[in-house]
């Protein structure tokens, strides 16, 4: 049985959630590694809508084992609301599992996620405020708190005081903003500690082991290549690894032991945050897809910007991750918008064409996106249950896309639900 990887190939939201929920209805093990609860991932099933941000999306199903490795990055008040919303609705939490090694999220990092987007002025790079970017520095910096410091209190009130006071420091000689009252933090969060003690386990040994009793392992990636730190947009990504590179460090699997990496795309591209965006619509189709499309954050609730199908990120994303299939989600927003654009490269302004994703944002800024058009098709695909039964020019455009990404689309999507989504093999 497979060790699968799902990870995002655009800049997040394109459906991972919904792949993860429908795939682990074969798998036994679910495994996040890395981001933190800036992810929203959102499940429908049965009429109910779940949207997960550090749960991963296997917990529905109540025999599966939910794992958070040692590169997700934890907000303890965070993960407790999620169980307790979950267990709220009925969907046990007990087979949730936490690398010791993981970090853990301060009240520091949500102050400093904010006050120093507030400095950036114009430049912010329009993070979710989760206080991602500060726990990856404290972590890379080696100074961060692990989940095992926070379930030993006399360990974490020690290491909090000392990070916390220094972190004041920062704050208001740096920030000018207010002091935290580290008492208050080391009390909250130690109650945090002993009711998270119970779900402290080894990641990588329990991923390892179920591969091994060959056992079917799905790694549920969070945001999108595109936010990746080295492979995105950068500055403007989040601070950890969302390729599948990522999937080996992050959860602390070797890279022989995974046999697919299914990548999610939508079949338009979206973005919420700042940063470039070549194929971005700012006119009324643009405004057209995101009512269409609901595209508005799952954790801010900003709108998504929203633009045309970029094939050069997509051939970028299938390098860099190696991918093995596509998951194509949404085809059904696109539907009744008459003719689609689909950007095969781009056009450099001294004329030169590019068919490679730039290495940074200065070379991407010289860029502008080359266009195909494609014949629209009509009518409502939602209730559309095989990919047989689609218009024939959807299946056109799906051909076109498959040939432009240079990978195999195995799904498509026609809607939010587990049944919405057409098997192609
Ligand atoms: P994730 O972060 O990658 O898990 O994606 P999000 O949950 O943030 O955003 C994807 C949104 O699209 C969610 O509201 C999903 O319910 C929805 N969705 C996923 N696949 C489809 C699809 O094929 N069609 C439609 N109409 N909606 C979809
Ligand atoms: P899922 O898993 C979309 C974006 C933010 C911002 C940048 C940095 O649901 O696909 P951060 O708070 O991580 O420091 O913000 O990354 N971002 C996401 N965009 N989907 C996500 O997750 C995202 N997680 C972070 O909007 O531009
Ligand atoms: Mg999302």
């Amino acid at each position: 049985m497979p060790a699968r990887v799902v990870v995002g190939v655009q800049w997040g939201d394109e459906g991972k959630g919904k792949i993860i929920d429908i795939l682990a209805s074969r798998a036994d093990v679910v495994v996040r590694s890395q981001g933190g609860n800036n992810a929203g991932h959102t499940v429908e099933n049965g009429g109910e809508v779940y949207k997960l941000q550090l749960i991963p999306s296997g917990i529905l199903y109540p025999d599966t084992l939910c794992l958070l490795g040692s590169g997700v990055v934890i907000n303890p008040k965070g993960i407790l609301g999620e169980i307790d919303g979950l267990e709220a609705r009925g969907v046990s939490c007990k087979n949730l599992r936490i690398d010791p090694r993981a970090h853990v999220i301060m009240p520091w990092h949500l102050e400093i996620d904010g006050l120093s987007e507030k400095m950036r002025g114009k430049g912010e790079i329009g993070t979710t405020k989760k206080g991602i970017g500060p726990c990856y520095m404290d972590k890379a910096e080696r100074s961060g708190l692990r989940i095992y410091d926070l379930i030993h209190p006399d360990l974490f009130a020690q290491k909090a005081r000392a990070a916390g006071e220094l972190k004041n420091r920062l704050i208001t000689g740096y920030y000018g903003g207010q002091p935290l009252d580290l008492d208050a933090v080391i009390a909250e969060y130690t109650v945090y500690g002993k009711r998270l003690a119970q779900y402290a386990a080894d990641v990588s040994v329990l991923a390892y082991r179920a591969i091994r009793e060959n056992k079917e392992v799905l790694f549920e990636g969070a945001q999108g290549t595109l936010l990746d730190i080295d492979y995105g947009t950068y500055p403007f990504v989040t601070s950890s690894h969302p390729v599948s590179g990522g999937v080996c460090v992050g959860s602390g699997v070797g890279p022989t032991l995974i046999d697919e990496v299914v990548g999610a795309a939508k079949a338009y591209t979206t973005r919420v945050g700042a940063g470039p965006f070549p194929t971005e619509l700012l006119d009324e189709t643009g405004d057209e897809i995101r009512n269409r499309g609901h595209e508005f954050g799952t954790v801010t609730g900003r709108p998504r910007r929203c633009g045309w199908f970029d094939a050069v990120i997509m051939r970028h994303s299938v390098r860099i991750n190696g991918l093995t299939a596509l998951a194509i989600n949404k085809i059904d927003t696109l539907s009744g918008m008459g003719p689609l654009k689909v950007c095969t490269a781009y056009r450099k302004s001294d004329g030169t064409i590019l068919r490679d994703f730039p290495a940074t944002i200065e070379e991407l800024a010289e860029c502008s996106p080359v266009y195909e058009e494609l014949d629209g098709f009509d009518g409502d695909l939602s209730g559309c249950r095989s990919f047989d039964e689609l218009p024939e020019s959807c299946k056109k455009y799906i051909a076109e896309l498959e040939r432009l990404c240079e990978c195999p689309i195995t799904m498509v999507g026609v809607g939010p639900s587990r049944e919405q989504n057409l098997e192609r093999i």
